[in-house]
């Protein structure tokens, strides 16, 4: 398997070292660095002549320097003749602004589709896009592996019996239902109405949750306002307070885990797609993700089909 090198960006190294040690393989030395103006400044140590480039990078805050550094690392690959660069782009930031809300508004995602494009990226994977949509932005190929499996596993033994999974809005019924379905249960439906950045609130909830422990599911937790909101609504309308939290990207931005320290929380599970801070926090579980991306990688480099992943 020589034929391959991964290198690592800044934003997650024990993920990227957690990935090598599942493939066998050390990650390719670099250095990134930055200038004393806040410019990146990236360099390949080893040679990437005609091989196939891994990039491992989510651009997790601070989304703007993991993004430019992914890029720069992308530009020196191409640059130095790799034959393939595939970003393995975990968290995928500025996932959300992948439509137009009202006039004279980008579409960030389609234009970090494009940047990624023009520096030379030829093919992209991800990890629980926030939209699917998303990939039609780009015209090289986009894989999107999901964590349901992964943290289905971990939570099969750590739930209650009767558990009813939450979707805290409707752009994720679908991954309700992909746990449900898993777990052997139902699911039940938020309607969030967004007010701003940081304030959502639950107009109503589409199924019954009286007296049953709720499994509530998203793909990424950043200020941790929409669970918060969707816990004081299942709480109002009879929930059982035994409260279990999955979401694949935890970004816990800062404030998050006071608007998560409610009682009725008993554990939050999240995957490692983005380095945590908080390790001194009992409810949270982080679930590595990097046997997940490993096995994908191997399966690029001999070309095999992704639909066995799951
Ligand atoms: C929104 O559509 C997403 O799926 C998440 O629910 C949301 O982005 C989480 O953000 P926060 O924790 O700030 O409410």
């Amino acid at each position: 398997m020589e034929h391959f090198i991964l290198f690592a960006g800044t934003a997650n190294p024990g993920l990227a070292k957690a990935i090598a040690r599942q493939l066998n393989i050390s990650l390719g030395e670099c250095v990134s660095e930055r200038f004393p103006d806040g410019e990146v400044a990236v360099r390949l140590l080893e040679s990437v002549r005609q091989k196939s480039v891994f990039l491992i990078q989510s651009t997790s805050p601070p989304v703007n320097d993991r993004l430019v550094e992914l890029l720069a690392f992308a530009d020196a690959c191409r640059r130095a003749a790799a034959a393939r660069i595939t970003a393995i782009i975990p968290y995928f930031g500025y996932a959300r602004s992948d439509k137009r809300h009202g006039r004279r508004e980008p579409i960030a995602a389609s234009m970090v589709a494009e940047v990624l494009e023009a520096v030379g990226i030829d093919r992209v994977v991800t990890l629980d896009l926030h939209a699917p949509q998303i990939e039609g932005f780009f015209r090289i190929p986009v894989d999107s592996l999901t964590a349901v499996p992964t943290l289905c596993e971990a939570l099969r033994d750590r739930l209650p019996p009767d558990v009813v999974v939450v979707s805290p809005d409707t752009g994720r019924v679908q991954m309700a239902t992909q746990y449900a379905q898993k777990l052997d249960t139902s699911a039940v439906v938020l309607h969030k109405q967004r007010k701003s950045g940081t304030e959502t609130e639950v107009t109503r909830i589409v199924g019954d949750v009286g007296d049953r422990p709720c499994l509530i599911i998203d793909d990424m937790i950043s200020t941790g306002g929409t669970l918060a909101r969707s816990i004081e609504a299942l709480l109002n309308a009879g929930a059982r307070p035994d409260i279990t939290i999955a979401a694949t990207h935890g970004l816990f931005i800062a404030g998050a885990r006071a608007k998560l320290s409610h009682p009725s929380i008993q554990a939050i599970f999240v995957t490692d797609t983005i380095a945590t801070q908080e390790t001194d926090w009992q409810q949270l579980q982080v679930v590595s993700i990097a046997p997940l991306i490993a096995k994908a990688i191997q399966w690029f480099v001999f070309d095999g089909s992704l639909g066995d992943l799951f």
